[in-house]
């Protein structure tokens, strides 16, 4: 796991703290949150791209706590859900420093966005300019991003790309629905209208479709200068930048970011347009390598062709392999073994055979009930998509830094699933 040490003993840290003790103290499956790592993320992000407004995608990981290290990192924060501004809030987030996303944003949605006086809302559809407006206050004006779609193909999986004309997201400069949302913006005196949007998809490993991105939103932006007389002073980029979830694998490191930041201000110098206040949105990028899930093993099962590691947690707290087709390091730890390494198949508790955490993932050939798995770079998109399929109560997160270990989010219990049952 990018964040764990290993010791030659089978022991392995993060953040100074033995997993081992983790999963004896708080139980198992438990999400572990690395905070230093993630605020070593913030900080690179920083670095690589000084002036640009690194806004952390919160869908990837959120809780009160996640929020206050962003925060206090100087990061943004984009949420795409009441619910996900309800967290940012409690956690005392600025509300000029959060961007509202969301291509269905329900009314009491945009409500809540405004009378909270968030940044800036990101509009992704024609119905909600009007909806938008009429929620403002007299006298005050909401700004707002206008979504468009660059029509670029790029992203891992076809279920996480997102900037084509055929995906739901953004307006289309083609169709004309780009052009049409700018002018009812400009249009309502009720709305300023800070700047154009877009986001390419996920896990993109190359700098080179940020770049083309680029190129689209600042031709954008002069469009905008000849018809409107406007110069819109932000570029929002998105996010989607890659991590490594196992060997072979390669992210897109911060400062190789810089390039598209140079892009954009060569791009606009030759449209004469001044460098625009530049925006970005990496979530996987801040909170996935920081995370690491632990698991029992349940029991070991040698089928007809494969070994089956049947582990206390499965596709209800990481639902990504089935979704995907994702893989994440797999490893033993807390003891150390001279058993040869043999491939297994991971598996879940639930009741489908789609459960799986990883094939062929190569673990001592003397694996037993009783051992612990650590599940590396699970921290983003585990805790943020589980679920509680089977009534299964969704797992703590337990944050580590400086050699500490602290509950940060607990376990949910059949109690707490109980709760919404009404009865008869
Ligand atoms: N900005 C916008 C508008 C987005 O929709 C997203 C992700 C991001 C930023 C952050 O993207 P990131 O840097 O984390 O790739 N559940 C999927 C990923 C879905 C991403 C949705 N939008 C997964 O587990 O891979």
């Amino acid at each position: 796991p990018a964040t764990a040490r290993f010791g030659d003993d089978g022991r392995m840290t993060v953040g100074g703290v033995d997993l081992l003790e983790i999963a004896t103290r708080f139980g198992t499956p438990a999400y572990v949150m690395d905070e230093t790592d993630v605020r070593l993320r913030c900080r690179d992000y920083r670095a690589a791209l000084p002036g640009a407004e690194i806004a952390y995608a919160a869908k990837a990981f959120l809780c009160r706590a996640m929020a206050v290290w962003v925060r206090s990192e100087g990061l943004g924060l984009d949420v795409c859900s009441a619910g996900e501004l309800a967290v940012a809030r409690a956690a005392g987030f600025p509300a000029g420093r959060i961007i509202m996303h969301g291509n269905a944003k329900t009314p009491a949605e945009l409500r809540a966005a405004v009378d909270e006086g968030v940044g800036r809302i990101v509009i992704d559809n024609l119905a909600e300019i009007n909806r938008l407006a009429a929620l403002v206050p007299p006298g005050t004006r909401q700004r707002v991003l206008v979504r468009v779609i660059p029509d670029i193909d790029a992203g891992a999986h076809a279920a996480i790309r997102t900037g084509g004309e055929d995906h739901k997201f953004g307006l289309s400069i083609t169709a004309g629905a780009a052009g049409e949302a700018v002018s009812r913006v400009l249009a309502q005196p009720r709305l300023e209208l800070a700047g154009l949007h877009c986001h390419l998809g996920s896990q993109i490993g190359e700098v080179e479709p940020y770049e083309r991105a680029a190129r689209v939103l600042v031709e954008q932006l002069a469009r905008i200068r000849e018809a409107h007389g406007v110069i819109l002073p932000e570029l929002d980029l998105g996010g989607g930048h890659a991590i490594a979830y196992a060997d072979g694998q390669h992210g897109l490191a911060p400062h190789r970011l810089a390039a598209v930041a140079h892009a954009v201000r060569e791009r606009c110098a030759g449209a004469g347009l001044p460098a625009p206040h530049l925006v970005i949105e990496p979530g996987r990028a801040v909170s996935g390598p920081a995370g690491v899930t632990l698991y029992r093993v349940i029991a070991v099962k040698k089928g007809l062709r494969r070994t089956y590691v049947a582990v206390d947690g499965g596709m209800s707290d990481n639902p990504r392999p089935a979704m995907y087709g994702s893989r994440h390091e797999i490893r033993l730890v807390g003891r150390a073994t001279r058993a040869g390494v043999r491939d297994h198949t991971v598996v879940g508790h639930h009741c489908e055979t789609g459960d799986t955490l990883g094939e062929g993932v190569p673990l001592p050939a003397d694996i037993r009930p009783g051992d612990v798995l650590a599940v590396a770079a699970t921290g983003a998109y585990n805790h943020s998509m589980a679920s509680t399929y089977n009534m299964t109560g969704r797992p703590p997160v337990v944050a580590v830094s400086r050699g500490r270990a602290r509950l940060v989010v607990r376990r949910e219990g059949p109690e707490d699933l109980m709760r919404r049952d009404v009865g008869l």
